[in-house]
Parts: structure tokens; sequence; C-alpha cells
């Protein structure tokens, strides 16, 4: 098998009217997703990834350190648009949560709006490139965090994603320019799909389906 680029649950155009044009998924996806998506099937064979899952990928290469830093650049960041583009809709985002993801969001963060400005101070405080995560660590607790360039929280071994914003400029500058708070708030505003973190929670996680 190879990895292949998902499809994108919405129309290219679909968020636009939300803060993320048409030319900014065109790139997103089609462009640095995809180069993701090639580079790592440039890999299987090199670094002995046949038959391994995506999240094997993930979290073998990021127990192996810098020695796995160019497996993890290309499979975390595949797993991370994976993730980005399922948990964002057109109109999506405020403050009406499904009741199981709200429950819990206020009883770990204190409130939404405690949980909006964590995830929102991980996203700024990431210098360069990066991610900020909503996740579930092992003791069942939501938490925020933050990694850089490729890596997640399950290269990290901190938990399972729910939520993530990607932080790196090409998320962001078209519609946003330098403007990383703006595209944050955006994002948690009128772009994230609720009902799918709900049910990640609910699950125990993405799993991509793809493998090597
Ligand atoms: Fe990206």
């Amino acid at each position: 098998m190879a990895f292949s680029l998902p499809s994108l649950p919405y129309d290219v155009s679909a968020l636009a009217a939300s803060g993320m044009c048409q030319e900014t998924l065109e790139l997103h996806h089609g462009k640095h997703h995809n180069a993701y998506v090639t580079a790592l099937n440039g890999l299987v064979e090199s670094k002995g990834l046949a038959g391994k899952t995506l999240e094997q990928i993930v979290a073998e290469a990021g127990r192996a350190g810098a020695d796995g830093l160019p497996v993890l650049n290309q499979a975390g960041q595949h797993w991370n648009h994976t993730l980005f583009w399922q948990v964002m809709k057109p109109n999506g985002g405020g403050d009406s949560l499904p009741a199981q993801l709200g429950a819990k969001i206020d009883a770990d963060f204190g409130g939404l709006a405690q949980f909006k400005e964590a995830f929102k101070q991980a996203g700024v405080t990431q210098f360069g490139s990066g991610w900020a995560w909503l996740i579930v660590d092992a003791s069942g607790k939501l938490k925020v965090t933050k990694t850089a360039n490729g890596a997640n929280p399950i290269s990290t071994g901190e938990g399972t994603p729910i939520l993530g914003a990607d932080v790196w400029e090409h998320a962001y500058y078209l519609d946003f320019r330098n403007v990383r708070p703006g595209y944050l708030d955006n994002f948690l505003n009128k772009l994230v799909n609720w009902e799918v973190v709900d049910s990640l929670l609910s699950s125990g996680g993405l799993k991509s389906g793809q493998s090597a």
C-alpha cells in the first residue's frame, strides 16, 4: 500500500466565508499536504516502514529522537493535516458544543473561555512552525499542548490529539498575513467542527486508516 492524500470533507471554497480562502486550501491541501504524502511514500522502502500504520510510524519516529526526524517530518505532517481538515467545517466554531465535550472542557479547564484562551496561547507561543493541540492525556484528562514542526502528541507520547491547529505560516498567511492570534481566534470561533472533536473524544482519537 501507499499513503494517499485524503479528500477534503468539504468543497475547497467552502471555508472562504469562515476565514480560510480557496487559495489557502488549494495550496495547503493540494500542494503542502500532498508534498508530505509524496515524500513519505519515498521513505517507505529505505526506512523499513512497509506494513506499518501511519500512527505506528509517527510513534516510532518520535521515540527514535533525532534519528527519527526525517520520517517524523513527513509522517507527522501527513497525520497532522489529516486531522486538521476533519476538525474544521463551514460556519463552525463558537460556543455551542455537544454536551459531552462541553462538560469535559468545563471540568478540565474551568470553562470554554479558559480553554479557548489556553489553546490560543499555545499556538501564539509556539516559536516558528508547529501545532497547537487539545489532547486526552494518559489519565483521561483534557490538556492543551503544542509541538514544533511535524511533531505531534503521538510522537511525543503526551496523549491523544482530538483537535489541532496548524500554526505554520502556510496555514494563515494569505488570510491573516502575519497575525497568528487573529487566525487562531478565527479558527476557534468560525472553523472548529465541535461535533467531530466530540466524536474523537468518544472514539479515542483519529485512526487515519492509512498504512505503508
Ligand atoms: Fe500545514
